[in-house]
């Protein structure tokens, strides 16, 4: 019985996949609430979420300043005088609140925050749209990111091929480690959240094959 018992243990533990991810790493996966990784692109299909910074970064890291604020250390900043090349997009990230808008969206900026998210919309790179899991049914505070690669503006903004895993890997690199701007400084840990999407196009915007891992980024203020 105690064996029995065991073996039913172990084939749940053999089983804990992502689902079983929750507020102890600091998001829950939207999956497990009728959410998705995938965001609403509007045209049928999604981007993938496929960064994730956790709920237990320091706190002043998950506001939508401080997000900003992370992302210009890192090589991003705020769109270009607001010019916005395409329409918001929703994602539903399990926690009860269904589809909201992305609260903000960001733009690599080439070195030179303020003039240089204008050069990324003529020459494209690296932008992210940002999604905060703070209903009451999930609520982690975690940012949830989709990231892309994007081909110029006069390609009309669409992504490179392989886009979404080449932004992520490029936005990851950029981030981990040591990090500052405004005189925040920032330590930042990844860890990858293996297989918590179907690899492959189902379901993906543009076409474009995902490997299906998000990687879990925690950034701490020092
Ligand atoms: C997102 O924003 C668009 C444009 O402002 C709006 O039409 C749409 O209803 C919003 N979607 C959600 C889910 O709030
Ligand atoms: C949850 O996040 C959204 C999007 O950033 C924000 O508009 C809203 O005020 C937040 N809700 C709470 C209860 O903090
Ligand atoms: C998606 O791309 C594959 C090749 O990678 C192609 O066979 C398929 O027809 C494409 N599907 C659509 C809907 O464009």
């Amino acid at each position: 019985m105690l064996a029995s018992a065991l073996i039913i243990l172990a084939a749940s533990l053999a089983n804990a996949g992502p689902s079983q991810v929750n507020a102890d790493v600091g998001f829950f996966d939207p999956t497990a609430n009728g959410g998705s990784w995938l965001d609403n692109a509007g045209d049928g299909f999604g981007e993938p979420m496929n960064v994730v910074i956790s709920g237990l970064s320091s706190p002043d890291v998950l506001t939508d300043d401080g997000i900003v604020n992370f992302a210009q250390a890192i090589g991003f900043s705020i769109e270009c005088l607001d010019i916005h090349l395409g329409a918001p997009q929703s994602a539903n990230l399990g926690d009860g609140n269904g589809f909201v808008n992305q609260t903000i969206e960001l733009r690599e900026d080439f070195g030179s925050a303020g003039i240089g998210t204008c050069l990324e919309s003529l020459v494209g790179g690296d932008h992210f749209r940002v999604f905060r899991q703070n209903g009451s049914q999930a609520n982690s505070g975690a940012l949830f990111l989709a990231v892309s690669k994007e081909e110029d503006i006069f390609e009309s903004h669409t992504i490179v091929p392989n886009g979404y895993n080449i932004g992520r890997d490029e936005l990851v690199s950029a981030a981990v480690g040591t990090t500052s701007f405004n005189d925040v400084t920032y330590s930042t840990t990844s860890e990858t959240l293996t297989g918590v999407m179907p690899a492959g196009t189902a379901g993906v915007n543009h076409n474009i094959s995902i490997d299906g891992n998000a990687i879990l980024l925690t950034v701490q203020i020092d």
